[in-house]
């Protein structure tokens, strides 16, 4: 389902990446879609409304009065809308929005909005990572607005760094996914996701193993998700404590990596989507001790020998399948997580956050960046079945490529 028919209102504020809507204006009418601009009084010094509305083929709105004694009336704006979008949304613009400063046409309109808030934050990098900023995205995603966060790169200030309003492609796409999952409440249906997740543990003897922290939290909330969309879920799981609400999952437990890649090749070639969320153990023991190893010697000498590594099996027998690993790094972790997604042949890597608190493996949020061959897009630290959301729109938006 695409944005054709669908009423976009787009609100302006004042910075210097306002110059960019006029390529998302131009894409959303191109599609179909109708649109009409408002902006703040300080956006008039970044953009002109003639072009703004030779390009969305509506007269442009800043104030609440015309010129002949006509009323812009916040109201009838907001409710005519299907979604708002405030892009570039500056630090202030933002602030004014949590906080109810009611003070010109952008927020009067946002105040009447019964519609879905997009908000694409634009501004330098000490501002974006501003508690104040921080703080107000946080109460945004707390309203229920989306926040398409702004990328790292050049900065107008020449600064580089994350601020950078998201590409208008970025923004288009978070909005025709919108309309998609609206729609049809299903984006999924007909197609086979197959998941694994959690760690692997290697068995030393009958009593002990080589394993991992993994919990397995991201990829149970991606077979959640991905079922709740009317896909058939396969989940394929390592020992963890995770268990699984919905009983339209179908879970198998697995312990070792051998196993897990026997059973995910039961399934493989019935598959439409592969994603394999596993933190698999690289090595296993070479034996394994028919009976428990007695504490006799100073030393224990385990040789290991290397698993199999099952995504990287299913890339070099890819077919038809969309693949999608995870990378966790700690060093130079862009170039290997696109390293990985080459040799394995994937459509799509997510990269998980070391670096940031609250990210990562234990925890119940996370903080990633996907890659594709020619993209690479950013989100906010979020709880895991935010992030599984993020990962299946991103997943269907190259889908319908
Ligand atoms: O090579 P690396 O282990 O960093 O790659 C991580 C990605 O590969 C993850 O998606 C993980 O699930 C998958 N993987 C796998 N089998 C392995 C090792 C990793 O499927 N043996």
């Amino acid at each position: 389902m695409s944005v054709s028919g669908k009423k976009i209102l787009i609100a302006v504020s004042g910075g210097i990446a306002a110059y960019k809507i006029h390529f998302l204006i131009r894409d959303f009418v191109k599609k179909g879609a109708e649109v009409q601009v408002i902006m703040t009084p300080d956006a008039e010094h970044f953009v002109t409304k003639l072009s703004l509305s030779t390009l969305s083929k509506k007269p442009v709105y800043s104030d609440f009065y015309g010129d002949n004694g006509s009323w812009n009336s916040h109201v009838e704006l907001a409710l005519w809308a299907d979604v708002m979008l405030v892009t570039p949304c500056t630090a202030n613009t933002l602030s004014k929005m949590i906080h109810g400063m009611c003070d010109n046409l952008v927020i009067a309109t946002y105040m009447s909005a019964k519609c879905p808030v997009f908000i694409a934050p634009a501004m330098d990098l000490d501002m974006y990572v501003h508690p104040s900023t921080k703080k107000n995205i946080e109460l945004a995603e707390s309203f229920g607005h989306t926040i398409i966060p702004a990328e790292n790169g050049e900065l107008a200030s020449g600064l580089i760094g994350q601020g950078r309003m998201a590409e208008p492609e970025t923004i288009f796409n978070a909005v025709e996914n919108y309309f998609k999952t609206e729609t049809n409440g299903k984006s999924l249906e007909g197609k086979t996701v197959l998941i694994t997740a959690g760690p692997t543990y290697e068995a030393i003897d009958p009593v002990r193993f080589i394993g991992n922290h993994s919990s397995g939290k991201m990829g149970f909330s991606l077979a959640e998700e991905a079922s709740k969309r009317g896909a058939k879920v396969i989940l394929i799981s390592g020992p963890s404590a995770q268990v699984i609400h919905d009983e339209n999952v179908e879970l198998h437990k697995v312990t070792s990596a051998k196993e897990m890649l026997a059973k995910v090749f039961e399934f493989y070639d019935t598959i439409d989507i592969g994603i394999a969320s596993a933190a698999v153990a690289d090595y296993a023991p070479k034996e394994v001790a028919k009976e428990k190893i007695k504490k006799n010697d100073e030393n224990l000498t385990i040789e290991l020998v290397k698993n199999p590594d099952i995504l990287k099996t299913m890339g070099e027998k890819k077919t038809h399948q969309f693949l999608v690993g995870f990378a966790l790094e700690t060093q130079n972790e862009e170039e290997n997580a696109k390293g990985k997604l080459e040799k394995k042949n994937l459509d799509m890597i997510v990269l998980n956050s070391l670096r940031d608190e609250g990210a990562g493996f234990k925890n119940d949020t996370n903080k990633i960046k996907i890659f594709t061959k020619t993209e690479k897009t950013e989100f906010n630290l979020k709880s895991k079945d935010e992030v599984a959301k993020d990962i299946l729109n991103f997943v269907e938006a190259q889908l319908l490529k």
